[in-house]
């Protein structure tokens, strides 16, 4: 990827990685990813706004070249984690007189996992800020998205908000610009689903300080510029808010039919009472996909046999990853089968302890679903139906 030019002596000197399909080997990225980086040249300091991935290094050292920049006096780190910190050190190897500026946590933690030295860092509050001559920065800690010490910068007089992983969209378009909003939007939420969303009040925080602050542009660490900030914003504004929608997700898993026929069964009851309704099959699922939909779904219900007297491992992997994320899921229940007998239900509802939720009472099949297992689930149809009326 070649750098390119946002507004003059502003530039993006990022690296796309087409081929990366998965990220802390856990979160698919079905279209790969970028590492943003950006260049502003203040008529006395120039400064690097974030690094890219140590594997992409080699075109961020490209991308410097090819703006003839010889000097850097700031290196800017907004989050440590490595895709955005791991070229620190080689940076500071090309250009020695750099100085890292940062917040303390973050600067702990560069030391820590990038052994960068102590003297390299520039340790900055919440809202100071830093004069580059005709141009200033402001740092504003927005932390918890998604780590501990992350934070954004304002450049005053072009009024862009550099703000790392926040408002990020996993997206190898080569695009500079958000113009095509809703491959945005999705690839955005997405990226919300599986690393914001457990921070959901804290991001409402975050939200609220940079409200006041004039911003034409976004300039995120991953994917497009914003240069329709509202549409970001917007976006931020509604998952992060209480509001859930008429909406159930069901996770499930079947071995010999009976919970497939149960899912099936249920999911034509919810969409005869007008609730949306989206199922994910689990051994084949897209957990990407699946973390999307809990982001405003108002309820889940699990699907799941009975496996050695237990969940099946892959309902079980699904509750894990519903309570890690913390979803603002009102409601729960559990639909399945069993044979002989077993705790699948105590077990899958024991996974869920950080969701705020109402346990529905589940509806359990012994061998193939029955009349009045179908009547039962007729029934949890209802239950749900009922309690979204509070809310549509
Ligand atoms: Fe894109 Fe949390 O790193």
């Amino acid at each position: 990827m070649t750098a390119r030019k946002i507004k003059d002596n502003i530039y993006a000197v990022s690296a796309i990685d087409w081929e990366r399909k998965l990220f802390d080997e856990l979160i698919p990225l079905p279209e790969g990813t970028s590492y943003n980086s950006y260049i502003v040249k203040g008529s006395e300091k120039t400064v690097l706004l974030d690094t890219v991935d140590p594997t992409k290094e080699k075109a961020l050292i490209n991308n410097l070249k090819e703006i003839s920049i010889e000097n850097i006096d700031y290196i800017i780190s907004h989050h440590c984690e490595q895709d955005h910190s791991g070229s620190i050190p080689k940076i500071l190897e090309l250009y020695p007189n750099a100085k890292v500026v940062t917040n303390q946590k973050c600067a702990d933690m560069l030391k820590d996992h990038l052994l960068v030295p102590d003297d390299n860092f520039i340790i900055v509050k919440d809202h100071e800020t830093l004069s580059l001559g005709d141009k200033t920065l402001e740092f504003i800690l927005t932390p918890w998205v998604h780590w501990p010490e992350t934070m954004s910068t304002y450049l005053k007089e072009d009024k862009i908000l550099f703000s790392c992983d926040f408002f990020g969209s996993h997206s190898s378009t080569s695009d500079l610009f958000a113009h095509a909003e809703s491959v945005i939007y999705v690839d955005a939420k997405r990226y919300y689903a599986e690393i914001m969303m457990p921070f959901r009040n804290v991001i409402k925080n975050n939200l609220e300080k940079i409200k006041d602050l004039q911003i034409d542009m976004i300039a995120a660490s991953h994917g497009p510029i914003y240069d329709k900030p509202s549409f970001i914003i917007d976006a931020y504004k509604d998952w992060v808010s209480d509001n859930v929608k008429n909406e159930v997700v069901i996770p499930y898993v079947s071995m010999h039919g009976s919970t497939l026929e149960m899912v099936h069964y249920f999911a034509d009851e919810l969409i005869k009472r007008g609730i949306s309704t989206k199922l994910f099959y689990l051994p084949k699922t897209d957990i990407g996909s699946l973390a999307m939909a809990l982001v405003d779904a108002a309820t889940v219900v699990i699907g799941s046999p009975t496996v050695l007297a237990g969940a099946h491992p892959s309902a079980a992997y699904a509750a894990f990853l519903a309570n890690a994320l913390r979803p603002k899921t009102r409601f729960v229940s559990i639909i399945g089968s069993y044979g002989w007998g077993g705790k699948m239900v105590e077990q899958l509802a024991g996974m869920l302890l950080n969701l705020k939720v109402e346990i529905i009472p589940p509806v359990v099949a012994k061998g193939y679903p029955k009349k009045e297992d179908f009547v039962s689930l007729e029934k949890l149809a209802d239950s749900i139906m009922e309690r979204h009326k509070s809310f549509i």
